[in-house]
């Protein structure tokens, strides 16, 4: 190139420049300044909103490690009187001392442990009664206590299938009922249940696990219409991977504990996170969220809309090809 065509092509981009950035800024002024607006009303509408939580009663169940630990703080902070339910007492302890020595700069509730096992579903409805004694009613109810697996259908023992179905599935429907019928008197509530995106898509070596997060997605679909002329809401939140214990509490094809931190839940959401996402679901009276990256959301777009490449892709997965 000679010095002349050089120079001819600076005159040319010098002409050219502030026309393009004149034709991007017309363009893009009228889309992204409404867009920016749109985006600050939004969050100070969810401010406002979230005024709406102070003084709910908030059951959360699972409530001493992981996800469920994380909802508690967020509800808290939101000026919600919390109950924290699980089964290991000096964990929920431990969880309430953490909250009480937290957030002291908004006004809050002193939260309330309630130990209990999902599994023993006859004692489930005694302790709803115990909390509508101290507290006369449960704003919300956050069926958040679960436990997974790892193993295939042929070697997994029926034991574990019974075991998960317990806790994942008739210990939410158990709890949810004992709740239900003091929701549709006041008509008001909300009912909060945590599936998975294995709720919403089965994976190999998860049969135990996706089937129980499948019956809670239905359970859920019928139940929401059933309450909504009781004015009664049911939201169910599809995680992604959360950076939890739950795969060491995993349960093997045996039945043991799996006790391995996977790789996937390590590189997971903070707990954190996914509990803002779900007081924002709450707050916005959502009937579904899911809460997970792309890969996931499009697994989960695939199963319905082009099942056999879904099919394909688990059968290279199941083989440890993908
Ligand atoms: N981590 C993930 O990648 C992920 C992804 C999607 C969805 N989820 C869902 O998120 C929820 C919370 O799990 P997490 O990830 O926070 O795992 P986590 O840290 O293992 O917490 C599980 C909670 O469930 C409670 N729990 C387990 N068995 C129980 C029983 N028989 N009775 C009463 N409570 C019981 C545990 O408390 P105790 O041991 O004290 O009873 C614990 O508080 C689960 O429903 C899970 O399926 C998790
Ligand atoms: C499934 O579990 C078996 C052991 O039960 C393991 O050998 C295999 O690698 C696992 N497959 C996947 C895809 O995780």
């Amino acid at each position: 190139m000679t010095n002349k065509n050089a120079e001819q092509s600076t005159t040319n981009s010098n002409e050219i420049l502030p026309i393009l950035y004149w034709v991007l800024g017309s363009i893009w002024a009228p889309i992204t300044l409404p867009w920016i607006i749109y985006q600050m009303l939004g969050t100070l509408h969810m401010k406002y909103k979230r005024t709406n939580l102070n003084s709910k009663v908030v059951l959360i169940t699972g409530a001493s490690s992981g996800l469920g630990e994380a909802l508690a703080h967020a509800f808290y902070a939101a000026g919600c009187r919390v109950i924290l339910a699980a089964r290991r007492k000096n964990e929920l302890e431990r969880v309430k001392k953490d909250l009480l020595e937290s957030h002291q700069t908004v006004p809050t509730h002193v939260p309330i442990i309630l130990p209990l096992d999902l599994t023993d579903l006859p004692s489930l409805p005694k302790n709803i009664e115990t909390v509508l004694g101290i507290c006369s009613q449960i704003d919300i109810l956050i069926n958040n206590g679960g436990i997974t697996s790892r193993g295939n259908v042929l070697n997994t023992d029926l034991g574990v299938y019974e075991k998960l179905m317990l806790v994942n599935y008739f210990g939410q429907v158990c709890l949810t009922k004992a709740v239900l019928p003091s929701m549709v008197e006041r008509k008001s509530g909300h009912i909060v249940l945590i599936s998975s995106v294995q709720g919403l898509i089965g994976i190999p070596n998860r049969s135990a696990y996706a089937a129980s997060k499948h019956a809670i997605q239905a359970f859920c679909d019928s139940l929401r219409a059933e309450v909504a002329e009781h004015n009664v809401e049911v939201t169910v939140v599809s995680p992604g991977y959360i950076k939890t214990e739950l795969s060491l509490n995993a349960l093997t094809e045996s039945g043991s504990k799996y006790g391995r931190m996977d790789e996937n839940t390590a590189k997971g959401y903070s707990a954190e996170y996914v509990a803002e996402q779900i007081v924002r679901a709450v707050v916005e009276k959502k009937n579904e969220v899911i809460i997970a990256p792309p890969t996931a959301r499009i697994a989960v777009y695939l199963r319905r809309l082009l099942p056999s490449v879904y099919f394909w892709i688990m059968n290279k997965r199941a083989k440890n090809e993908v």
